[in-house]
């Protein structure tokens, strides 16, 4: 064992792990393009973009010369009682790609909290306006993150049994299939005409930790009407579907009807640096305005709009603007497209699905087709041992790497997965 995983072992305790029985660790000491390389030398293709961040691949050198000049310029400041230029610059530039609606930029520094923010900012709107409305609609399977707010409007059960007394309550409705979206919007309806509904959230077209299942933009824009119609605040948390990652820069964009606030972070940075985003409406804003100081939103972190974090997110925001981001974008919808009819002809594949540079598709096996399937387990392990970084969710096996791999580097994905596959049947 080199003696950083000896130390690791000793001080350090990891994300979503159980310790007692966890694999051993690979030590990554370079990352550049869609490679990681091991402590051994051994290279990895990062399949899922280093839990889904990571857009230009890694080592951009120009994301690195804007965190250099940026760092020579401010490092950090406290954003309260002052402001700086790239904070400002990428609020205008956020506010001006998201729908018109879309006005006002609260900044933080991950994606649960970007979501927290979006729920304090619908309960405080209705405590201000003095009107009573006190529950969340949500969907079964969504994810928002781990903080308390996050977790009372994301999925109940096994991950955060022990905090469920603490919850916020929340009615949730199904996963929409064509069988029960009439049925899921009347139940809505019936919910919403209550008058109890202060807001709904929804990961829109894609729910990415349970599964990468997606649905369509008709149905979300049906449902949203039914929450415009009854008052109730909508957001739409684009914390993983963003920066063309549906193929769309958000996956609002398919939608007719626009929510009223939407949360950002992960490939808002290209996946460099931490950064968080909830933006609103004036509508909500204004609400905020007054004589008291508690009717502002007393909300705010240490590390509120770093300038380095800003400034890398504008730097991203022009490597978006170069159309070779949107032509490697289209490249991976056309690559998936091609894959999915390679994996149609695979008899334990089931429930091909893809949205943009998102392919997905369940494995069925004897094991079980839960998320804690042991496929997850031989799967990630085999495609190491092939040279990819891919960990499944469950029994889901998908790919989102960064926008900049190569067609040679998305076979090897695909190659990997088949051969995976192949030795199951
Ligand atoms: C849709 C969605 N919202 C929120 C989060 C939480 O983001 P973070 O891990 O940065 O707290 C995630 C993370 O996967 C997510 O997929």
């Amino acid at each position: 064992m080199s003696s950083i995983l000896e130390k690791d072992k000793k001080y350090v305790w990891h994300p979503f792990t159980q310790h007692f029985n966890s694999e051993e660790l690979l030590e990554i000491v370079k990352a550049e393009g869609v490679f990681l390389y091991d402590s051994s030398g051994k290279k990895y293709i990062d399949a899922n973009s280093s839990w889904w961040v990571n857009i230009h691949g890694h080592g951009n050198k120009y994301i690195g010369e804007a965190i250099v000049e940026q760092f020579n310029k401010i490092d950090h400041i406290v954003f309260a009682g002052l402001t700086h230029l790239k904070a400002v610059e990428l609020a205008k530039r956020i506010t001006k790609i998201l729908p018109t609606e879309m006005e006002k930029v609260f900044f933080s520094d991950n994606g649960s909290t970007s979501v927290e923010i979006g729920l304090k900012m619908i309960i405080q709107y209705w405590h201000n306006k003095g009107i009573k409305k006190n529950r969340f609609l949500a969907m079964r399977g969504s994810y928002h993150g781990d903080t308390f707010g996050a977790m009372s409007i994301g999925q109940r059960g096994y991950f955060n049994v022990p905090f469920e007394p603490f919850f916020f309550d929340v009615d949730y409705i199904d996963f929409p299939n064509k069988f029960n979206e009439d049925s899921i919007l009347s139940h809505s309806k019936s919910l919403f005409e209550t008058g109890d509904f202060a807001g709904m959230i929804l990961e829109p077209l894609v729910q990415g930790a349970s599964g990468m299942r997606m649905y369509s933009p008709l149905f979300l824009d049906r449902l949203a009407t039914l929450a415009k119609d009854n008052d109730v605040l909508i957001i739409y948390d684009e914390v993983m579907t963003g920066f063309g990652r549906t193929g769309k820069m958000f996956a609002t964009d398919y939608c007719q009807v626009k929510p009223d606030i939407i949360t950002l972070s992960k490939g808002l940075t290209a996946g460099v640096m931490p950064l968080g985003l909830t933006v609103t409406s004036n509508r909500i804003y204004n609400a905020f305005l007054g004589e008291e100081t508690t009717k502002a939103l007393l909300h705010g972190h240490s590390f509120t709009a770093n300038p380095i974090a800003c400034a890398v997110a504008c730097a991203n925001l022009d490597l978006f603007e170069q159309p070779i981001t949107i032509q490697c974008i289209q490249n991976l919808e056309l690559w998936n497209q091609e894959f999915k009819l390679e994996l149609e002809k695979i008899e334990c594949v089931n429930n091909i699905r893809q949205q943009g540079t998102i392919i997905a598709f369940d494995v069925l096996s004897e094991e079980g087709n839960t998320y804690f399937s042991d496929i997850k387990t031989k799967a990630y392990k085999y495609f190491l041992s092939q040279g990819v970084l891919l960990r499944p969710l469950g029994n889901v096996i998908f790919i989102n790497p960064p926008l900049i791999i190569s067609k040679e580097e998305y076979n090897k994905i695909t190659k990997a997965i088949l051969r995976f596959l192949k030795d199951r049947n």
